[in-house]
């Protein structure tokens, strides 16, 4: 099979392409990535020289390069996206043109060129805050923030090609992805990063808000069944196996380094921040026999040592003027007082 990865040299499109080539030693893959300030060829490193993939820098929203990229390809799954809820609050413009028109542009092209399979890859995040129960698939689209309104808009654009074309596509909704290579923006590396330091932990508010984390492996899995045999015109959530307070994680990841709980910090909270997402699984379980198998007390104590021991991935990120530093100020200058 020919693959086409976008977002590939993201935090999970990385994990797949390697988890892909390494369970389908004979499959194609070509990577699509804008590398935009998230994207790190470096995260796939170990596959740049194989002979089964291929990588191509570009936009999913620039439908020459897409059809170039779409001869010969059988699937097509979409990772590329604008991911960080924080940088939606303070310009919304990315998340909508890569995607909502760039989802648009990519899923025409793959229809038109006759690509056989199309996984779309989303969030729960598109249900809105959940105090209590879980969200099944079929539950209303309830989002918070401009990324998450950006994510439930491109699965309504997807959901149309099947609804108007019954072309075969697939939607997954997954909760808080957690494990190596995660850009330190995002909460975990965040905090495991600036422990590193000797720098504050800025929690959001009480700390009380609740996360479902789920290691970037068993995501992978569950994406590899839902490309393999998920049913058309079909979502699916797919969830870890515990929810954790902000704060109880934040305490859990000082204990694990070593570090004193006084560099842990409030401060002023996420406007719109959903107290929790909780899909329901039963589903992907039922119909493709998946369960995650990372418990989130094993894989965090390997997220610890993998940061540990890979200081000069996210140095180099975190030194960037333009990407992460400039960001950073805006995000926590007024916060932490
Ligand atoms: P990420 O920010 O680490 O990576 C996104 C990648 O997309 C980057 O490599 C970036 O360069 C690329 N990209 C951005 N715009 C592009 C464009 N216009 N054309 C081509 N490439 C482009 O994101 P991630 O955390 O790996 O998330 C991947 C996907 O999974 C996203 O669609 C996200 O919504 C979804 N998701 C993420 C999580 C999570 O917890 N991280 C959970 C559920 C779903
Ligand atoms: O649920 C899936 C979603 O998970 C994905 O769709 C998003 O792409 C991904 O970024 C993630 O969204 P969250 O907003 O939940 O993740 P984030 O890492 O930004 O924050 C996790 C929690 O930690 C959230 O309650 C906000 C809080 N937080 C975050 C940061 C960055 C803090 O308290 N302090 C921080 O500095």
């Amino acid at each position: 099979m020919k693959l086409l990865v976008t977002g590939g040299a993201g935090f999970i499109g990385s994990h797949f392409v390697r988890y892909w080539l390494k369970k389908n030693p004979s499959d194609r893959v070509i990577t699509l990535d804008k590398l935009t300030y998230a994207g790190n060829l470096d995260n796939l490193k170990e596959v740049l020289s194989s002979p089964h993939h291929r990588f191509v820098r570009g936009d999913i929203g620039h439908a020459p390069t897409v059809e170039k990229v779409l001869a010969g390809v059988d699937a097509v799954i979409n990772f590329a996206a604008e991911t960080h809820v924080d940088r939606s609050l303070l310009d919304a413009n990315p998340f909508l043109q890569t995607n909502v028109q760039g989802t648009y542009t990519l899923i025409n092209a793959a229809r038109t060129a006759g690509v056989r399979r199309f996984v779309h890859v989303s969030t729960d995040e598109v249900y809105g805050s959940v105090p209590r129960g879980k969200s099944l698939e079929t539950e209303r689209l309830n989002p918070t923030s401009p990324y998450a309104a950006s994510k439930a808009a491109s699965d309504l654009v997807v959901l149309t090609q099947w609804l108007t074309h019954r072309y075969p596509v697939m939607i997954t909704r997954c909760t808080n992805n957690y494990g190596p290579h995660q850009h330190p923006e995002k909460f975990l590396p965040l905090f495991i990063t600036n422990a590193l330091e000797g720098a504050p932990l800025p929690l959001y508010g009480r700390g009380l808000n609740v996360r479902n984390w789920i290691h970037v492996e068993d995501h992978c899995e569950a994406l590899g069944r839902v490309l393999r045999r998920g049913r058309a015109g079909e979502i699916y959530n797919i969830a870890g196996d515990g929810e954790y307070k902000n704060i109880d994680v934040a305490r859990r990841i000082l204990k694990l380094m070593g570090r004193p709980s006084t560099l842990m910090k409030f401060v002023q909270d996420r406007p719109g921040h959903d107290l929790r997402y909780a899909p329901d699984t039963r589903k992907i379980q039922k119909e493709l026999g998946w369960r995650p198998r990372v418990s989130f007390e094993r894989g965090l104590v390997e997220m610890v040592e993998w940061y540990r021991a890979h200081s000069a991935w996210w140095r180099a990120i975190k030194a960037k003027k333009n990407g992460f530093q400039t960001y950073y100020k805006k995000q926590y200058a007024t916060r932490i007082k």
